[in-house]
C-alpha cells in the first residue's frame, strides 16, 4: 500500500513560522519520521508541500492512477476555502485524515470552517508535528496489510 502526505501552503516554512502555534519541527523533520515508520510497515512514501492549489489538485488526481491507497492532507489555509481541492479528494474517492498542528477551533472564526472534514476519515488537530503523528497511526491501521 501507498500512503500520500500532502502539505499545503506555508507548511515550507514550519520551524520559524509562528513557532508558538506551529511549533519548531521542520516539514522535513515530519516527513522523515513519517516516512521511517511507513516504510518500516512496509508501505511505500511519498510527501509533497505545495502553495499552489492548483499544485495540490494535479497530485491528487494523479493518485488515482499512482497506487496511493490512503492520504494525509494539511491543507493549510486551504483548508478554509478551497473547493477545488476539496472537489479533487471527492473525485478520487480515496480515504484520507485532514491533519493540523493548531487547533483552528481555538483561533479566529475564519478558521472554524473547513472544505474537508465532511468528506474525511477523521481529523486531528491541535498536537502540533504530533498531529500527524497520530494520524499515521490511524491510516496505518486502515491500510491493507503489505504483501508477503
Ligand atoms: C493549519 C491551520 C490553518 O488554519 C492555517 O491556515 C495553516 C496551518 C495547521 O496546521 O494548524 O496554515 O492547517
Amino acid at each position: 500500500a501507498k500512503l500520500l502526505v500532502l502539505h499545503g501552503p506555508n507548511l515550507n516554512l514550519l520551524g520559524t513560522r509562528e513557532p508558538e502555534v506551529y511549533g519548531r519541527a521542520t516539514l522535513a523533520d515530519i516527513d522523515s519520521s513519517l516516512r521511517e515508520r511507513v516504510e518500516a510497515a512496509g508501505h511505500a512514501f511519498e510527501s509533497l508541500q505545495s502553495n499552489a492549489e492548483h499544485v495540490l489538485v494535479d497530485r491528487l488526481q494523479a493518485a488515482r492512477q499512482d497506487g496511493t491507497t490512503f492520504i494525509l492532507i494539511n491543507p493549510a489555509a486551504f483548508t478554509h476555502t478551497s473547493v477545488a481541492i476539496r472537489d479533487a479528494l471527492a473525485a478520487i474517492a480515496l480515504p484520507f485524515i485532514e491533519v493540523h498542528l493548531s487547533n483552528p477551533h481555538r483561533r479566529e472564526p475564519f478558521r472554524h470552517t473547513s472544505y474537508f472534514s465532511d468528506l474525511a476519515v477523521g481529523v486531528v488537530c491541535g498536537f502540533g508535528a504530533d498531529s500527524y503523528r497520530y494520524a499515521l497511526d490511524a491510516a496505518l491501521a486502515r491500510m491493507a496489510a503489505p504483501a508477503g
